[in-house]
């Protein structure tokens, strides 16, 4: 009854969003912040009716909200259901065995395998550097046989940042008929984006989402930014799937969104200084933190076992992310919630583990 193809996928498995008790949910890299109060007015006001007709397939509003926003223009915007629907269809269009093998750090966003399995692309693991840094001339390698790039920018689940001019020397000495992918999804929290490298950079194509620091994960957004020609490839891939993958609601909602910059702004500063505070009052405990511009920390308590520290602090109602593989299975990663959210954390771990 079922396609081999179907019997050989192995999924993502995301966080776990559990019903069965209140948790502190430190695990999926949600804001903890609510969306900009404005959405609520939008909420109240909005004409049912209008759900009677199909959204727009082009999703222009938005896509010029976000142009209007980075300098750009809409040819150079895709919008997508969330950003893991825009990296699939990169993964679709740009990646594949008849252009060579996709490489991406071993220690990446997770889901960049499971595209490959999905779509039958070749990849190639690239290790970290031994501090646990992505490790840009291990990515380009020997340029000829790349189908592309992918990697985070800040990287999960490390929060590991490279600044946009080794980037750029990195895409100076790679192949400019391949597609490199920079997501950029935790990029608000203190990191820089590679928006400045797209004019010399036809081969660049950024992705985000506006479900971290935009607090709207539930809503499901995410975008592309690049050449128009690869934009145009996206929008081809996705009238091969799905003609309306945004609703009207969500097309509006994040319109609205993306021009609330004051009030952002100031729910990443929060996040970014509760991330100084923990940090330095977890290592005052004897915890590794690796340094992270993004919205969580990635750390270890030296000899006791990642696994131990999720399944004690899930007893104690938090739930944290932990990674199986042997190298990195000795760290947790911990989300960086509200302040006081935090202190229950740090007392717990202190009383755990003095
Ligand atoms: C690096 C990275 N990219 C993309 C995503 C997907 O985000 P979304 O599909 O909510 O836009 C995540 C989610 O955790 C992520 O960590």
């Amino acid at each position: 009854m079922f396609t081999q193809r179907f019997r050989q996928l192995a999924p993502y498995v995301p966080g776990e969003q559990p019903r069965d008790r209140q948790y502190l949910k430190l695990n999926t890299n949600e804001c903890p912040y609510p969306p900009a109060p404005k959405i609520a007015e939008l909420l109240c006001r909005f004409d049912p009716s209008r759900l009677r007709l199909y959204p727009d397939p082009t999703m222009l509003g938005l896509r010029e909200a976000i142009a209007a926003r980075l300098g750009l223009t809409p040819e150079q915007v895709f919008t997508g259901n969330g950003s893991d629907e825009v990296l699939s269809f990169c993964f679709y269009a740009f990646f594949g065995a008849d252009l060579g093998t996709l490489r991406f750090p071993t220690f990446t966003y997770s889901f960049y395998p499971v595209y490959c399995d999905f779509y039958d692309i070749p990849y190639e693991k690239v290790p970290l550097t031994e501090a646990f840094e992505v490790d840009l001339d291990a990515l380009r390698g020997p340029g000829a046989a790349a189908s592309g790039i992918i990697f985070a920018n800040p990287n999960a689940p490390t929060g590991h940042f490279l600044p946009p001019a080794r980037i750029a020397e990195m895409l100076n000495r790679f192949r400019s008929d391949r597609v490199v992918v920079v997501d950029e999804a935790y990029v608000d929290f203190g990191g820089e984006s590679v928006l400045p490298l797209l004019d010399a950079h036809p081969n660049l194509l950024i992705v985000r989402t506006l479900s971290k620091s935009l607090a709207l994960a539930g809503l499901r957004i995410g975008y592309a930014l690049g050449h128009p020609a690869l934009v145009e490839a996206l929008f081809a891939v996705k009238d091969g799937f799905n003609s309306y993958p945004l609703d009207t609601l969500s097309q509006e909602i994040g319109t609205l969104a993306l021009g609330e910059e004051v009030y952002y702004t100031g729910v990443a500063q929060r996040i970014m200084a509760t991330r100084t505070r923990f940090a330095a009052a977890l290592e005052e405990l004897g915890w590794q933190v690796l340094p992270s511009r993004a919205n969580f920390v990635f750390a270890r308590r030296p000899g006791i076992p990642g696994r131990t520290v999720y399944e004690a602090l899930k007893t104690e109602g938090i739930l944290v992310r932990h990674f199986n593989p042997p190298e990195i299975a000795d760290f947790v990663r911990i989300t960086i919630g509200t302040d006081p959210q935090m202190d229950r954390l740090l007392a717990t771990v202190a009383r755990l583990w003095p």
